[in-house]
């Protein structure tokens, strides 16, 4: 394919199905004359619990694959593991924006009056240098951050999109030490797919919780270089995965809502 046939294009990518709730948010701001991909690497599922090595390799090569085929114009890595593995040795080696998405620990919690603070997200994030040296960096004295690696919190995000249904009492058992801390309101999402459970995480706390999400900042960086103008996508997009595994009728539905009309998988 020859330079000037290459479509420009929107790269949203993850394990699965947390960059849709990151794609939700900028889906506006994408212009008609950009497609968007969303690349699901669900053959290599969950990305939590492999090494930075890893994660890093599988990341190049997609991107890499991607590159050869579309003019890429800006990739999400709505995946905070696969940012804290790889985002630093990707910008690197690519010309294009790489826009990454990290926990927002910094100033936020500076602000917050609460002593116990829930940090969650997986088990590379949670045990990464990046969250620890923050940590150290901006704790104040009064604020103790409880930190908590779940891959089955991602395995139920997972069966919440796809199914269409989730027994809380699985999440009462993840969360069963932590429902019990006191002043503990705030909880730090530190993994896209746990945007689509506050809902049920606020039931079995019950009470008011405020998540710090981080979505807001990596909408501003996409803005940046779009522009703030919004749109009313006509484009029919690009859903790719590496395992062939997503045919039930709610999973898409929800596609269609984006107007993901081919569905192709990748042997990657
Ligand atoms: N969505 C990924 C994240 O934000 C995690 C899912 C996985 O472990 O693959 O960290």
């Amino acid at each position: 394919m020859s330079f000037k046939k290459k479509k420009k294009s929107f790269i949203i990518l993850d394990s699965g199905i947390g960059g849709l709730y990151i794609l939700k948010k900028i889906y506006k701001y994408i212009p008609n004359n950009i497609k968007i991909i969303y690349f699901m690497d669900n053959l290599k599922f969950p990305y939590g619990n492999k090494n930075y090595l890893y994660i890093t390799k599988r990341i190049f090569k997609i991107i890499k694959y991607l590159n050869k085929i579309y003019y890429i114009k800006i990739v999400v890595l709505a995946c905070t593991t696969a940012s804290i593995a790889s985002l630093k040795y990707l910008k690197k080696k690519f010309k294009f924006p790489i826009i990454g998405i990290y926990p927002y620990i910094k100033k936020k919690i500076k602000k917050t009056k609460q002593k116990n603070i829930l940090l969650i997200g997986t088990y590379l994030t949670i045990n990464s240098y990046h969250v620890n040296n923050i940590i150290k960096k901006y704790l104040s004295k009064n604020i103790n951050i409880i930190k908590k690696y779940s891959s089955e919190l991602v395995n139920q995000s997972e069966l919440k999109i796809n199914k269409n249904k989730i027994n809380l009492n699985n999440i009462k058992n993840i969360f069963q030490k932590e429902i019990n801390i006191k002043n503990l309101n705030t909880i730090i999402i530190g993994c896209t797919h746990y945007n689509f459970l506050t809902k049920e995480i606020k039931k079995v706390f019950k009470k008011e919780i405020f998540f710090i999400k981080n979505i807001s900042r990596v909408k501003k960086k996409i803005i940046c270089i779009l522009s703030k103008k919004k749109y009313k996508r006509k484009k029919k997009d690009y859903f790719f995965f590496t395992k062939k595994k997503y045919k039930n009728k709610y999973i898409k539905k929800i596609f269609q809502l984006y107007k993901f009309n081919k569905f192709k998988k990748i042997n990657i």
